[in-house]
């Protein structure tokens, strides 16, 4: 195939691009997704080239609308990609000036594709970013939803998977919530370094012209502008950042998905999963399985790989741009598809999810979670905590012999361990009680959940006007 003609750098060559060198250095699969960023950031361009005396009026003009029906032509599906022309950016060049004629072969003016391309992929990050803002909104709400309906409902806490003592379910669900918040948050700071626009940095030196970034900057709705040339065209920190955040959004979706494989299973029965979000096996007729959170758990692994593909990529690049950072956009573009859906159908499984609290009231009798209670009561009767500890660690191995809880014990025989115990014991036994004394900040308590549940109400309602 001879391309030699169709290249928009092909002045200096003689010889023609090799096909599979065509195919091989083509970046249209993943970048085409960028096109109206490109197109927004090449009208922005035009303008204040035309503000600067660079272009004329008319030239920007016809810019813009030529620019415009590429837009269209592309999202009608009747724009025809070459891959022979590269990328994105070459693409729409060459269409915009077959449209509107010579005109177009100007709007290159004091621009390269290096600052071209971090600009279109700063926008196109930015718009995943907030995309993710907003279904992390939407998953915090229905947890929020779920933690108001189950402030009287408790499980077993867990530590090393062992049963530790008694919470209340909103608290382990308001756990998450502060993941989710921390995930927002995290997101909104990596907005402000994703939005400087890098367009004015040219090739790698900046540009003879009279360019003015703060106004392409502004156009595009961007808060800042680039310091350095040499550092804004081959600057991808704001990619890393956004597969991080992602990354951690995941960690946050799979520990949560772990829990939904462990609850549905029958041995804790915690859980319904709605037929909607569960799957059946093709042999085995009783089964329902979790195939959502299993998979959302499993795509995780994809998300934190493309993080360390794209460091991977960037760990050894001299300055400036180098063709090497054509990959950043195939980790960006996946991931933001992975996490993206895996946020929307978590949101989905966990609003149609209900809980059996009869299944976590009789878990709470396996496996001794009001023995720190006992140990406190007796450090309360004046018995040193080791001393308490081990008194209580007696009355655990008895019980357990008897198949029985500690509160099913005998006055007589709690009092067998220690002469204080009385009556009142029963009292602190209790797994409701055990979890209304702890009255202190962030803990399970209920006044301590209820200001919880407030304060994310309020911060909810408040980033909700920031949010589009
Ligand atoms: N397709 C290229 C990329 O994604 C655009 C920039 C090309 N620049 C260059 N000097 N060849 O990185």
């Amino acid at each position: 195939m001879k391309n030699k003609n169709l290249k928009l750098w092909g002045g200096r060559f003689k010889g023609s691009t090799s096909s599979i060198v065509e195919e091989f250095t083509q970046s249209l699969d993943y970048d085409s997704h960028l096109y109206v960023h490109d197109i927004a950031g090449s009208q922005a361009h035009a303008a204040m080239l035309a503000d600067q005396g660079v272009l004329t009026e008319e030239e920007a003009r016809q810019i813009k609308s030529g620019l415009d029906q590429v837009r269209e032509e592309i999202e009608n599906g009747s724009f025809v990609w070459e891959k022979a022309l590269e990328d994105v950016h070459m693409n729409i060049e060459k269409r915009l000036t077959e449209i509107i004629g010579p005109a177009g072969q100007k709007l290159h003016t004091g621009r390269s594709r290096n600052d071209q391309v971090a600009l279109d992929f700063r926008l196109y990050t930015a718009e995943c970013l907030t995309t993710w803002q907003v279904e992390l909104k939407s998953l915090m709400q229905v947890f929020l939803t779920k933690a108001k309906a189950g402030q009287d409902v408790l499980l077993p806490g867990y530590t090393h998977l062992q049963p530790a003592q008694p919470v209340s379910l909103a608290h382990h669900l308001l756990a998450y919530v502060q993941m989710f918040k921390r995930d927002y948050e995290r997101v909104t700071e990596i907005l402000q370094r994703t939005g400087i626009s890098p367009l004015g940095a040219a090739a790698l030196a900046g540009t003879t012209y009279p360019v003015i970034p703060e106004s392409i900057a502004s156009q595009l709705g961007l808060k800042g502008v680039f310091a350095n040339s040499m550092d804004a065209v081959s600057d991808r920190d704001f990619v890393l950042e956004a597969l991080f955040a992602g990354s951690l959004i995941m960690t946050h979706l799979s520990r949560f998905c772990e829990e939904i494989i462990l609850w549905s299973n029958p041995g804790f029965g915690f859980i319904n999963l709605s037929d909607a979000y569960s799957t059946g096996s093709s042999i085995m007729p009783q089964k329902k399985n979790p195939d959502v959170a299993e998979l959302i758990r499993g795509k995780t692994g994809s998300v934190y790989g493309r993080l360390m593909a794209l460091l991977t990529t960037m760990k050894a690049l001299p300055l400036t741009y180098n063709r090497d950072m054509q990959e950043d956009k195939a980790p960006m573009v996946e991931a933001h598809q992975t996490v993206n859906s895996c946020l929307r159908v978590m949101t989905g499984m966990i609003e149609e999810m209900t809980f059996n609290d009869d299944s976590m009231r009789a878990a709470l009798k396996k496996g001794f979670l009001n023995a720190t209670e006992m140990a406190d009561y007796l450090v309360l009767k004046g018995i040193p905590f080791r001393e308490a500890h081990h008194i209580t660690g007696r009355a655990v191995a008895y019980a357990e012999q008897k198949g029985a809880g500690l509160e099913d014990l005998s006055l007589d025989e709690l009092r067998s361990f220690d002469a204080s115990i009385g009556k009142d014991i029963y009292m602190v036994l209790d797994y409701h009680e055990a979890v209304k004394r702890r009255g202190t900040p962030g803990s399970t308590g209920p006044e301590s959940v209820s200001a919880q549940i407030d304060a994310v109400e309020k911060w909810l309602m408040s980033e909700g006007e920031g949010v589009v």
